[in-house]
């Protein structure tokens, strides 16, 4: 057997024990040859005859779902009297059917129209046929840059629902649902129906927090908590890019908020949109520090799990199965949620951008200063940041993350000596300041927030310290990387013994 054929056994396998979700189709193109014919899709099977010049031919082919657009009537599964029949279907092999292309009723065959020679025929057929063919791809090229807008609300419709049934049965809870998703291939997430089914399911407990763009609940699902954030209609821009960058593929990572839903619920009168994720009892980071100190290890393990979802975020993974570089643009200990087992997953990534890096673009337009004033980096106070290149909004994240270790440091208690919380420049700007007060003092003035000596006496505290300094100069290329903050913490966790 060869490779192609094992690996189309393995596939028909899994598909019949339930194991593994995608369709199996007959296909006659050419590049299925080697697969013996067979293909397999997130789609639909397709089947279709067409008569052409008397011709007939059949075409068997696998479908991907993005481009059964629009839903309900996909371009690629239309039939056209007396030229062409296509069936389209969504279970295994369902295509091997033979279609005949029925004859036009209103209108007689041309074959037999009387005083017609062959190349009036031709003509007659080629002729709406290649119109018809005209019509089809510049109807589909329009869709698919509506798609590409408002992508999943669309494939919403497309979905199949009947394997909603395999995440949803009755004894599945939260954990067995995120287990599903973290093994279900795509790394992007559930499909969207199961996601509108778990949203509308939700029990609302209580209000855990409001921020710029609504609030934020704690809900129960099957025994299980989660949060939800609702944001108000006005901000559907905010709800769209926030669900759509957390659906990125390949981005879940223990270290960056578990995100489990996305719904828009008409209610009648106004739509309520929601986002829904993993709880984490413990809050922000912000909140944490307010009400805790932490040991050398506590302060190790926030830090390098941190920079370890940074360090996630930001890169690159090339390959089908890989992810897009995504700058946060708004980190700050509010953006960072604390978890139980005292590491730290990013939240909020509503104003992220992802690079695209085969045409080396970004995804959005990026506006020139957006985030939180206090924690924009002294390029994005002074509007000298090269929007055009990708790694500028990296090494804006950086500044800003090395804020964060200086908020977690400040808590660090060894030696029973440790600082109240405070937010970064504390005692140079005031408590909203504005562009102009940070500007002054983060460009102007040029200063930083304070080191204090007493760390040089601690290993883990001075490397602390050595790392802010690095993530804080005026020149974002000469910051580090995340990647090499996590390298260095993961080190000086091994020095220190931490357990992670
Ligand atoms: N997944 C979650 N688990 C537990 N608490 C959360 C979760 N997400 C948010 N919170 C809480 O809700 C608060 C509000 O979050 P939200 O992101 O809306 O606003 P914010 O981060 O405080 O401010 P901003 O609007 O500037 O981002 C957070 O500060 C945090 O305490
Ligand atoms: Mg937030």
């Amino acid at each position: 057997m060869d490779k192609h054929r094992m690996v189309l056994s393995l596939l028909v396998l899994a598909a019949s024990f339930g194991l593994y979700d995608a369709l199996l189709c007959n296909c006659t193109n050419a590049d299925c040859e080697k697969q013996g014919y067979q293909c397999q899709t997130d789609g639909a099977c397709m089947a279709s005859t067409s008569v052409i010049e008397g011709v007939e031919q059949r075409v068997r082919a696998c479908i991907p779902r993005d481009q059964l657009v629009p839903p309900g009537q996909p371009f690629y599964c239309l039939s056209a009297e007396g030229y062409l029949n296509t069936h389209c279907c969504y279970s295994d092999y369902c295509n091997s059917m033979d279609l005949q292309v029925h004859p036009v009723t209103a209108w007689p065959p041309l074959s037999y129209t009387e005083g017609w020679g062959p190349v009036e025929v031709a003509a007659a057929v080629a002729g709406p046929v290649f119109l018809l063919c005209v019509v089809l791809l510049l109807a589909r090229f329009l869709f698919q840059h509506h798609q590409r807008a408002y992508g999943h609300r669309h494939r919403l419709d497309v979905e199949d629902p009947s394997t909603e049934h395999l995440y949803l049965a009755k004894d599945k809870t939260l954990q067995d649902l995120i287990y599903d998703l973290s093994t279900s291939g795509s790394g992007s997430g559930l499909p969207l129906f199961v996601q509108r089914t778990v949203a509308r399911t939700i029990v609302l407990q209580e209000i855990i927090g409001k921020g710029r763009f609504g609030e934020v609940w704690r809900g129960r699902w099957r025994g299980g908590d989660v949060a939800v954030k609702i944001f108000s209609s006005r901000e559907e821009r905010s709800w769209f890019r926030e669900a759509e960058i957390y659906q990125t593929i390949m981005l879940r990572h223990e270290n960056i908020l578990g995100f489990i839903a996305a719904d828009n619920k008409d209610n009648g009168t106004w739509t309520q949109l929601w986002l829904v994720s993993d709880y984490h009892e413990y809050g922000s980071l912000f909140d944490f520090l307010n009400r805790y100190s932490v040991t050398i290890e506590g302060m190790i393990k926030l830090a390098l799990s941190a920079a370890s979802g940074l360090a996630h975020l930001h890169m690159e993974i090339l390959g089908t199965q890989g992810k897009p570089g995504i700058a946060h643009r708004d980190l700050k200990s509010k953006n960072i949620l604390v978890k139980k087992n005292g590491t730290c997953a990013i939240a909020d990534l509503g104003l992220a951008v992802r690079h695209e890096s085969i045409t080396d673009t970004i995804d959005i337009a990026p506006n020139q200063r957006v985030g939180t004033k206090r924690y924009m980096a002294p390029e994005v106070l002074d509007e000298t940041i090269n929007m055009r290149h990708f790694d500028s909004f990296k090494c804006a994240d950086i500044y800003a993350l090395g804020l964060v270790y200086w908020e977690i440091a400040r808590r660090c208690n060894e030696g029973g000596i440790h600082e109240e919380y405070q937010l970064p420049y504390y005692d140079l700007v005031p408590s909203d300041p504005s562009i102009e007060d940070m500007r002054k003092v983060v460009c102007d003035q040029r200063l930083r927030p304070n080191i204090p000596n007493w760390w040089q006496s601690y290993e883990a505290l001075r490397v602390m310290g050595k790392i802010m300094r690095e993530c804080w100069y005026a020149n974002g290329a000469a910051r580090l990387t995340a990647l090499r903050i996590k390298k260095t913490l993961a080190q000086l966790s091994i020095e220190e013994d931490v357990k992670i």
